[in-house]
């Protein structure tokens, strides 16, 4: 028994050590500093993780000290893991370019990656939303890169608006504050739709999502953030079809996550503050193209009007467990932003409706 004890005992620990651990995780803790396997706070912000031949890849913005942290210095970090609470640092996935005239220019502002893999192609895909160098928030961009391999090198492909010169998508179903008439737009913001028509639309915030089908959409902030866009991906993924819906608009919603379940579909944001928290807002449909419901905050308890202080970026369904996901914000600190930390917490469902509630820490076992 004790030589047993102690063999599984060594085993774990080589085991643990092969990949490279200093101290291993057994449990989230929500906004405390959480160091990879070498020992330094994850750098991968506004990121989302896939699932992979049953390895998790967390994808991030890396970011640097201070405010100059808030633009893109060295790229897309990538990191993997077997447990979720453990993560190995497997380097820059996309690194930005030195060459100052490239659209991804260091010092150009990439944020929200998020990778999706594709089937068809073999190929792994990640889109973002980019900021050309020292033009601020103005170009409001949606970049793609592609690779062989999950943690890259990702090469750079190109950058636009999406959708130039298209209308939205209409169907009997949707509501009347989601259709234009650009001869006489009936609201400010369906101006900023119709003025960007022949450029195409602003993308910033923004995420990817792959359904059962295979097809990919790219749901981003739009209209000068006030409205979302859901467009649909090319079987590539590679570019836009031009078939897309507007959601919620005018009001304003980020930091979009969508996730599926019990056949239904899932979208999580946040309002509009910049870096500072304010309150998410959840909606639910039937069918991808809507209509998309407004369902109010899912946060509950102290601090929810807040996010408990995060911002939404990914919600990651969990292998193997029916109705696990967890929601994935993240705290920002503009001022220093590389101490950006990382608030992880289980979605509950309660009679259809979602529910996210603080905890110090918890672990995976909190999902039946
Ligand atoms: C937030 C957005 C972030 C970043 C920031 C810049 O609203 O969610 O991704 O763009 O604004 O102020």
């Amino acid at each position: 028994m004790k030589i047993y004890f102690r063999i599984s005992t060594l085993v774990l620990l080589v085991l643990f050590l092969s990949e490279g651990f200093a101290q291993s995780n057994s449990e989230f803790t929500p906004g405390a500093i959480w160091n990879d396997n070498n020992g330094v706070h994850i750098n991968a912000h506004g990121g989302g993780v896939m699932l992979f031949k049953g390895r998790y890849y967390w994808f991030g913005e890396h970011k640097i000290e201070g405010e100059k942290g808030n633009t893109a210095q060295v790229g897309v970090h990538c990191y993997s893991s077997k447990d979720l609470y453990n993560w190995k640092d497997e380097g820059i996935a996309l690194k930005v370019s030195d060459d100052l005239s490239s659209d991804i220019a260091k010092g150009s502002i990439i944020e929200r990656p998020k990778v999706v893999y594709n089937k068809r192609t073999k190929k792994f895909v990640m889109w973002f939303h980019l900021e050309l160098l020292g033009e601020e928030y103005k170009a409001a961009r949606s970049g793609v890169a592609v690779a062989d391999q999950i943690g890259g090198p990702y090469k750079f492909l190109k950058s636009y608006r999406p959708n130039p010169g298209l209308l939205p998508f209409y169907d009997q179903y949707t509501s009347a504050d989601e259709r234009l008439n650009c001869q006489a737009p009936a609201t400010e913001v369906d101006g900023f739709f119709c003025r960007d028509i022949s450029g195409g639309q602003m993308a910033r915030d923004m995420t990817v999502f792959v359904d059962d089908d295979g097809k990919a959409y790219h749901l981003f902030a739009s209209e000068e953030n006030y409205t979302l866009h859901l467009a649909e991906l090319s079987p590539d993924y590679l570019s836009h079809t031009g078939k897309f819906i507007r959601i919620h608009a005018g009001r304003q919603t980020e930091a979009p996550a969508l996730f599926k379940r019990g056949g239904f579909y899932y979208m999580v944001g946040s309002g509009c503050t910049g870096w500072a928290p304010n309150a998410a807002r959840w909606f639910k449909a039937s069918s991808i193209w809507g209509p998309w419901t407004f369902m109010g905050n899912p946060c509950e308890g102290k601090g929810s009007n807040l996010t408990f202080g995060g911002q939404s970026t990914h919600v990651l369904p969990v292998a193997g467990k029916k109705d696990a996901f967890i929601f994935m914000a993240d705290k920002w600190n503009p001022k220093n932003a590389i101490d950006g930390r990382y608030l992880w917490l289980p979605m509950v469902f309660e009679n259809d409706q979602l529910k996210i509630r603080w905890k110090d820490s918890w672990d995976l076992s909190t999902f039946q």
